[in-house]
């Protein structure tokens, strides 16, 4: 087997470009780098691509890697936390626990929006007869309202994968392939995506909110967030920003 590491604007493009012309065995992500593992020497890539390669030499430990030993524990707040099934829980620890496996869908607790809105529910979590996730990734959000005893869960995503993941996670929850029009009205609305996404998909998430609880928008960065929220006809009654990302929770009135 041998490794090369593609590093460079065009590298995810290359491994696309490698799959399809090349037996990958394995792609492993690092910070600044794709690393991808082939039986052989290494096909010439397209020209045109933004990319560096540079071979690596092979140990024999390195062929029981599995991208998962840095995984950890996400500390949320004192007393919340995310951590995949692999990693266990801190002694004594007595709060709520997430338990997400990290795979392809986005939400396993490590980004900021995902942490703003997680943050934005906890601090105020009311018992709610209905909860919405719009955007739901692997169902992190869903989760949370689930494990905090929430009945009927509802929760959608444009991207099937996610959905699937999500379905594993929350088998007992209606989730949809598609936008927040899919889903039946809900107490309480989560939408965790880009401020653009928020504004594009807005009138539809309005639409599946029965304002008996609150609506939590998150994922906006600086610029995003006025504009967002002078859309929304409710109350702010929160608000956290963690990195570049803010969460703002809003009462019906
Ligand atoms: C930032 S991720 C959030 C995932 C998870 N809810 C979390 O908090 O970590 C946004 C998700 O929204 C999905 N998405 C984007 N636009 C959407 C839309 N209009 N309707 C439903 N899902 C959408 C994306 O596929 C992605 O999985």
């Amino acid at each position: 087997m041998r490794a090369f590491v593609l590093q460079g604007n065009d590298a995810a493009m290359a491994v696309e470009w490698l799959h399809v012309h090349a037996q990958v065995e394995g792609v492993l992500e690092e910070p600044d780098a794709l690393v991808v593992w082939l039986p052989c020497e290494l096909p010439q890539l397209p020209k045109g691509l933004q990319v560096t390669v540079q071979e690596r030499i092979v140990r024999a430990e390195d062929y029981h890697v599995t991208g998962l030993e840095n995984d950890t524990v996400i500390v949320v707040t004192e007393d919340l936390l995310v951590r995949p099934p692999w990693v266990e829980c801190p002694e004594g620890f007595a709060g709520t626990e997430l338990i997400v496996p990290r795979g392809g869908a986005f939400g396993s607790g490590e980004h900021d929006s995902t942490k703003a809105a997680l943050v934005v529910m906890h601090r105020s979590w009311d018992a709610v007869a209905s909860m919405a996730d719009v955007g739901a990734g692997s169902g992190i959000l869903a989760l949370y309202a689930n494990v905090r005893g929430c009945e009927r869960i509802e929760a959608c995503d444009i991207d099937e994968p996610s959905v699937i993941a999500a379905r594993e996670l929350l088998p007992e929850a209606s989730i949809y392939v598609g936008g927040a029009e899919r889903m039946r009205p809900c107490d309480l609305v989560v939408a965790n995506m880009t401020g653009a996404e928020l504004r594009g998909s807005l009138n539809s998430i309005l639409s599946i909110w029965t304002r008996e609880n609150d609506l939590i928008l998150s994922g906006m960065r600086a610029p995003e967030v006025d504009d967002l929220v002078a859309r929304v006809p409710g109350r702010e009654v929160d608000r956290e920003t963690l990195g570049a990302f803010t969460a703002v929770r809003f009462a019906a009135n």
